[in-house]
């Protein structure tokens, strides 16, 4: 029986689902799942959505072909008969053909008046006839004492550029549009409250101040409430996540809501900043931030402005968190009232620019939430993000046509160095100073618009991908579970690549921008490791320094980190990258090899390529291309988090503590001079995921479990299609599979860590049921109905995850400073209407990211 089914994608579907607002979830009445559909299979999504008795609710934000769906949970309940691997071999047999892929998957106060010193605020105040009351308060915008120190943007309104027709939104937790400071500038249509699922995001919980406060520093009305935002005339919307837990799915479609419209995305919020976390968005967020890239905007890209975080007291570094060390991210850290560095701004060589901030006894004043209020203890990296967006604002108001990348080469380009004698300052081949604290330096508003104005679009993106390097036959699989390696010996362990002209060539690259290099190291104690990177040229980049509080015991499986020093570099030569540790007693750990990511431009823009997000990007060896596939569930069991607030690290004393200039951020104690060279093996081309797997044996338990889930997938849906045909050898990879079957699937989600191989492991526990049951199934459809004790919440249900970080007890408990009380007691009531959780112990551990750091 062959199932060619022509396509009729979405013909269906009511119109409305594609424009619509998210529409409200009941998550105590349905599971829900993203399917990734791909048209050019032969089914359609109806097709496949009913065979499943699943219900689309909505595409997922703007991911094309990403349909969140949802089912009766008492209804869910798969079942195989016998070894799945047997199921696909029959399925193949019926079809003829094909193979099946797994592919699953973000003041200084002083009065004015007093008839005292000149005052260049007042002056400036006078001149464009602004009368808002806290305005000569607002050092940021222009610093009667340190007058180097401030974002410098009034000789452009004196120049009529005050951002009009530019919208920026304010990812955060929530907006008071009823502000009078804010109210003419807000843009509604492209606000929307994720966390309540409501069209307007409404500052609800009592500390629900933060995205007002950000948004008056970009947007606050010229008029006579507080004081202005930089781009005065712009736009500002709210998009509320931070109120709540939130899933990937929202996540994901917040960072692209209304990208047509809006130009820029706030986002002052991340991991904790703890120094304890690493954590990075899942394959759904970063296609949703890819997708931002390219189509947001026109296809000039949306513009996606982070705050480098506010734990570097905790010794928290940028580079451990996935959202600021993105190459699609502006990063930005915080500089204070007199230039210093504050002692809570993340140093790392991801950070691009800072912006003003709190320190050296000021703080940000803007305005906050409720009639006339005004914030004056504004602070932290997260007050300096939005002073650089209005920045980005005021550039787009007169450049609409810059690209995401422009707007990073403006930032390299302009940026000022302060504090010259501060030892972090390091010039890059480029010619260029940079800091860990300062990144390029600091942004100057009218240096960068100007800049702007007369700015030569770049090309398109390119990259160069270096494949995964084996040391000493490391590897990691989809669990995590890495073996071999080198030991991390006290010289440290170092690994080289070289690239030639030829590679340039090759992949139509030209000017070096990002480089991305991702590691698998192991180790007892990661707070102890150290990773840096050498450029050809000798300019180093450390990736990791030591970190005190990071005791966790998962290493670095496949974790990714940037650098933007070697912006501009000629990237020709040998690479060199160290891994290192304290040497501490009784910690140990392995280099289990590392790969790296040169982007850059193009040479010939007409052949440039579109980006894809990679699926199972974090095993060792690489998976091989061919793994691709067509359907995919991808449950939310995982994936649903609490973003700590923005302020939640940061120290109290943030405003009054002075800054300084004078340390570097991470120690130049170099790594041992002659270090130990160790065989690299880089595998060839065609050497892929299916003879790698070989050689894993815990892989293939899981690997194992993939296929099933994939094939009682393929045969309830009564569908399946394939896209390339299966050769000789994969098949037979397949049979050796099948040998070891008997371990309980539910119990394997468990390991692993949650930063890699996320998407699949969420693919995984989904059918965490398909296990070895023997009660007899629907030949055609390959489901059954469940008896209510065999239904495993834990593996399925959707609010396993926060159930737990939602218990009040536990919340006050471990997360005082910055939990937010449930006022709608449906949070807790949808979460607590499950069904009590006997299921799989998978679903431990994987709540909000804070939780997890917390456990460790
Ligand atoms: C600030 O802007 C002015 C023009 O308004 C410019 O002359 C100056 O160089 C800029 N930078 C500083 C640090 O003042
Ligand atoms: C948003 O952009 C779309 C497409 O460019 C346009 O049709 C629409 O009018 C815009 N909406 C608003 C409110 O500006
Ligand atoms: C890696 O594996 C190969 C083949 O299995 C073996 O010959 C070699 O000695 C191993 N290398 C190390 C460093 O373990």
């Amino acid at each position: 029986m062959r199932l060619p089914l022509p396509l009729v994608l979405l013909l269906l579907l009511p119109p409305c689902v594609l424009t619509s607002r998210p529409a409200k979830r009941s998550y105590s009445t349905h599971d829900y799942y993203v399917l990734e559909h791909l048209p050019s299979g032969a089914a359609s999504l109806d097709e496949c959505v009913n065979n499943l008795g699943l219900e689309v609710v909505e595409q997922v934000g703007e991911l094309r072909d990403h349909w969140l769906v949802r089912r009766r949970k008492q209804d869910w309940y798969v079942r195989t008969e016998g070894d799945p691997v047997e199921l696909l071999r029959r399925m193949r047999e019926r079809a003829g053909t094909g193979s099946v892929h797994a592919r699953s998957e973000p003041v200084h106060v002083e009065g004015d008046g007093d008839g005292e010193v000149k005052s260049t605020a007042r002056e400036v105040a006078s001149r464009l006839g602004i009368r808002d009351p806290t305005f000569t308060k607002q050092w940021h915008l222009v610093n009667d004492e340190f007058p180097e120190h401030m974002m410098n943007v009034s000789g452009l309104w004196e120049e009529g550029i005050t951002g009009a027709g530019v919208i920026s939104a304010l990812v955060d937790d929530g907006l008071d549009y009823n502000s009078d400071d804010l109210a003419a500038n807000f843009f509604a249509e492209g606000s929307y409250d994720f966390n309540d699922h409501e069209d307007l995001p409404t500052p609800k919980l009592f500390d629900d101040h933060h995205g007002t406060r950000c948004a008056g520093q970009i947007g606050a009305v010229k008029n006579d409430v507080c004081g202005v935002g930089i781009a005065y005339d712009s736009k500002v919307a709210g998009i509320r996540i931070l109120s709540g837990p939130i899933s990937d799915v929202d996540e994901a479609a917040s960072l692209n809501y209304g990208y047509h419209n809006t130009s820029i995305y706030s986002c002052s919020w991340g991991p904790s900043d703890d120094g304890r976390s690493m954590e990075a968005p899942g394959y759904l967020i970063e296609k949703a931030v890819v997708n931002g890239i390219q189509n947001g905007r026109g296809g000039k890209g949306s513009i996606f402005v982070f705050a480098s975080g506010n734990g570097a007291v905790h010794d928290d570094q940028c580079n451990f968190d996935g959202y600021t060390n993105s190459i699609y991210s502006i990063t930005v850290a915080a500089v204070d009232y007199k230039g210093l560095h504050p002692y809570y701004s993340e140093a790392c060589a991801a950070n691009m620019v800072v912006a003003y901030s709190s320190g050296s006894g000021n703080s940000i004043v803007t305005t906050d939430v409720g009639k006339n209020k005004c914030a004056t203890t504004h602070g932290g990296t997260s007050a300096a993000a939005p002073n650089a967006v209005g920045v980005f604002a005021l550039a787009l108001s007169v450049r609409p046509d810059l690209s995401w990348r422009d707007m990073q080469h403006l930032c390299v380009r302009t940026a000022e160095m302060i504090n010259p004698e501060d030892p972090d300052w390091e010039i890059t081949a480029a010619g260029r100073p940079f800091s860990y604290k300062y990144g390029f330096g600091r942004l100057d508003g009218y240096k960068y618009v100007k800049a702007a104005q007369d700015w030569e679009p770049v090309k398109p993106q390119a990259w160069l991908d270096v494949q995964p390097i084996q040391i000493a036959n490391g590897t990691m699989d989809i669990l995590g579970t890495m073996s071999g390696g080198a030991p991390i010996t006290t010289e440290g362990v170092r690994s080289t690549f070289t690239i030639t002209q030829e590679m340039l060539a090759e992949n139509n690259f030209e000017g070096l921008e990002h480089i991305t290099v991702k590691v698998w190291i192991s180790h007892t104690r990661r707070g102890d490791v150290e990773v840096e990177l050498v450029s050809p040229n000798g300019v180093k980049s450390v990736l990791a320094a030591k970190r005190r509080y990071d005791n966790a015991i998962t290493g670095f499986p496949g974790w990714r980190f940037m650098t933007v020093k070697h912006w501009d570099e000629k990237p020709v030569g040998e690479w060199t990258i160290r891994v290192n540790d304290q040497g501490s007693e009784g910690e140990s750990g392995n280099f289990l090899g590392w790969s790296m990511t040169l982007w850059g431009s193009t040479i010939d823009a007409s052949k440039a390529k579109q980006y894809e997000v990679p699926f199972l990007a974090s095993l060792l060896p690489a998976p091989h291309e061919d793994v691709v596939t067509t359907t995919t569930i991808l449950p939310l069991t995982t994936a649903t988090k609490s973003y700590p607030k923005p302020t939640s690290h940061l120290p109290t004393d943030h405003g009054s503590v002075e800054g300084e200039a004078t340390k570097a951020a991470f120690s130049n104690k170099p790594i041992a001079t002659t270090p130990t060279v160790q065989d690299s093996i880089t595998p060839t081309a065609d050497e892929g995921w299916f003879p790698d797997m070989e050689n894993l044996v815990s892989n293939q338990k899981w690997f194992f479990g993939a296929v099933g889930a994939v094939v009682v997938f393929g045969l309830s849906a009564g569908i399946f299609f394939w896209r390339r045909a299966v050769n000789r050898r994969r098949r037979a990879q397949y049979s050796t599979l099948a040998r070891d079957d008997d371990v309980p699937m539910s119990s394997i989600g468990a390991g692993g860590g949650r930063a890699t191989g996320q998407g699949t492991k969420e693919l995984y526990d989904a059918f965490g049921e398909v296990s070895d049951d023997e009660d007899d199934v629907d030949e055609h459809t390959g489901l059954t109905a469940g008896r209510p004790e065999d239904r495993s919440p834990g593996g399925l249900g959707f609010h396993s995850g926060f159930l737990d970080d939602d218990d009040p007890e536990s919340a006050r408990a471990t997360h005082t400073s910055y939990r937010d009380e449930p006022e709608d007691p449906d949070h807790l009531r949808s979460g607590s209407s499950q069904p009590s959780r006997t299921g799989s112990p998978g679903s431990s551990g994987t709540g909000s990211w804070e939780h997890a750091s917390q456990l460790r």
